[in-house]
C-alpha cells in the first residue's frame, strides 16, 4: 500500500487542569492513543460529540502543540524531527479551516488582503502579483475579486467569509486541509454549497482533506472514510460506506439513530430527551466516570457487560466486516447478515490482534 500523507500513531494529549485552590491538580486526557493515516486525495472525516477531542487531535496533528506522547508524520517525515523553518513549511502544507470564520479571519481587513497575506508569508514580493493570485485564488472559490476584494470580512455572509477562509488557506499550497466544524454553523443549503465546493476542490487540486464534525449526516457525502471519537479514543473507523450501512460500535449506532430524531424535534415532536450526537456533549475526560481503564462508553453502553470495566478494547476487525472496518468493542453490534451474526464470546480477540486505524 502507498505511503500515507499523514500518518499518526498512538497520538496522546493532555492538559494540565486547575482545581479550586488554583493549581495543577489533574490532567485531562483529551486524546488518548489515536492512530490515523490520511491518503493522498482522500477525505478522512472524524465524528463525534462535543468535547470527544476532534479539535484536540487536530491541532495536535499540526504539532500545535506537539502531542504530549505518540508520533505524526507527515509526508514521510516525523514532525518531532522538523524544526523552526522546517516545521513552519510543514504546518504550511497543512492549513486548517475553522467553525466561525468571523473569528478566524480579521474582520477589519478587505477580503483581498487577507487571502493574499500567505503570499507574502511564502516569498511573493511583487505586489500586482500577489494581486492577480488572490484574483484566482477568490475565484476558485466561486468569489469575484472586483465585487468582494475590498468588502471587509464583517460585511459578508457566513457562506462567503467560509469561501474567503477556504482562499486563505489555498493561498498557502496546501497538502492537506483540516476543516474543523466549518460547515456546522451555516445553513443547510450553504453547508451543501461548501462542502460541494470542497469536493471540487479536492478533484481539482489533489487535496485531501480531514473534516471534523459533530454530526455523522453532514459528512456523508463527502467522506471516504470515516472515524469515530469518543472521549478521546477512535471506536469505529472504515469506509464510509460502510460504516454508515453496516455501523458495528454502539455509540456509532446511537450517533446514527440520533439523525431521525433530531429531525423530529425540529419538527416539534417529542424526541424522549438527550440528543447524543447531534450536537450534544461526550462529558468530561476528566471525570470519574472516564477512568483511564475500559470502556469509555460503558456508562451509555446498552451492550456493556461486566469485561468493559476492566479491560480497554482496541480497534479490530469484528467478525463479519468489510476491509478496512474496524471497530473498538468487545461486544460489537452483529453484522446485519442473520449468517454471520456471531454469538458476543466469538467477539473475544485478543489484544495482540490490535490494528491501527489505518
Ligand atoms: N486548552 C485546554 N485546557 C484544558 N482542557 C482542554 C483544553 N482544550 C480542550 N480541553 C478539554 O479537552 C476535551 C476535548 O476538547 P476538544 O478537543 O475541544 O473536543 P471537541 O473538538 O471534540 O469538542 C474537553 O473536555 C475540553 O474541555
Ligand atoms: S466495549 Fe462494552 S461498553 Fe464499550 S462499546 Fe463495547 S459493549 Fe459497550
Ligand atoms: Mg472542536
Amino acid at each position: 500500500m502507498k505511503e500515507p500523507l499523514l500518518r499518526a500513531r498512538d497520538v496522546v494529549q493532555e492538559f494540565a487542569v486547575r482545581g479550586h485552590g488554583g493549581v495543577h491538580d489533574g490532567v485531562v486526557r483529551a486524546v488518548s492513543g489515536v492512530s490515523l493515516d490520511i491518503y493522498q486525495g482522500e477525505t478522512l472525516s472524524v465524528v463525534g460529540e462535543t468535547g470527544s477531542g476532534k479539535s484536540t487531535l487536530a491541532r495536535s496533528l499540526m504539532h500545535a502543540p506537539p502531542p504530549k506522547s505518540g508520533d505524526v508524520a507527515f509526508q514521510g517525515t516525523s514532525l518531532t524531527r522538523l524544526h523552526g523553518a522546517a516545521l513552519r513549511d510543514a504546518r504550511r502544507a497543512m492549513q486548517m479551516i475553522f467553525q466561525d470564520p468571523y473569528t478566524s479571519l480579521d474582520p477589519l481587513w478587505p477580503v483581498a488582503r487577507i487571502v493574499a497575506e500567505p503570499l507574502v508569508a511564502a516569498g511573493m514580493r511583487d505586489r500586482a502579483k500577489r494581486r492577480q493570485r488572490a484574483g484566482e485564488l477568490l475565484d476558485q472559490v466561486g468569489l469575484d475579486i472586483s465585487v468582494h476584494g475590498a468588502r471587509r470580512a464583517r460585511e459578508l455572509s457566513g457562506g462567503q467569509c467560509q469561501r474567503v477562509a477556504i482562499a486563505r488557506a489555498l493561498a498557502a499550497s496546501p497538502a492537506l486541509i483540516i476543516a474543523d466544524e466549518a460547515v456546522s454553523s451555516l445553513d443547510v443549503l450553504v453547508q451543501a454549497q461548501v462542502l460541494n465546493l470542497l469536493d471540487g476542490l479536492r478533484t481539482s487540486l489533489g487535496l485531501s482533506y480531514l473534516f471534523i464534525a459533530h454530526d455523522l449526516a453532514l459528512v456523508k457525502q463527502v467522506s471516504d472514510r470515516v472515524a469515530v471519537m469518543y472521549l478521546g479514543r477512535l471506536c469505529e473507523t472504515g469506509p464510509a460506506d460502510e460504516v454508515y450501512a453496516r455501523p458495528r460500535h454502539p455509540y456509532t449506532v446511537e450517533l446514527l439513530d440520533a439523525v431521525p430524531r433530531v429531525e423530529q424535534a425540529a419538527l416539534g415532536k417529542r424526541t424522549g430527551g438527550d440528543l447524543p450526537g447531534a450536537g450534544g456533549t461526550a462529558g468530561d475526560p476528566a471525570s470519574p466516570a472516564s477512568p483511564p481503564s475500559g470502556c469509555r462508553f460503558r456508562t451509555r453502553c446498552p451492550r456493556a457487560q461486566a469485561r468493559c470495566a476492566t479491560e480497554t478494547p482496541v480497534l479490530v476487525a469484528p467478525p463479519g466486516s468489510g476491509p478496512g472496518h474496524l471497530v473498538a468493542c468487545h461486544f460489537p453490534v452483529p453484522a446485519p447478515a442473520p449468517s454471520s451474526a456471531p454469538s458476543p464470546e466469538s467477539h473475544e480477540i485478543s489484544r495482540n490482534e490490535e490494528q491501527s486505524a489505518s
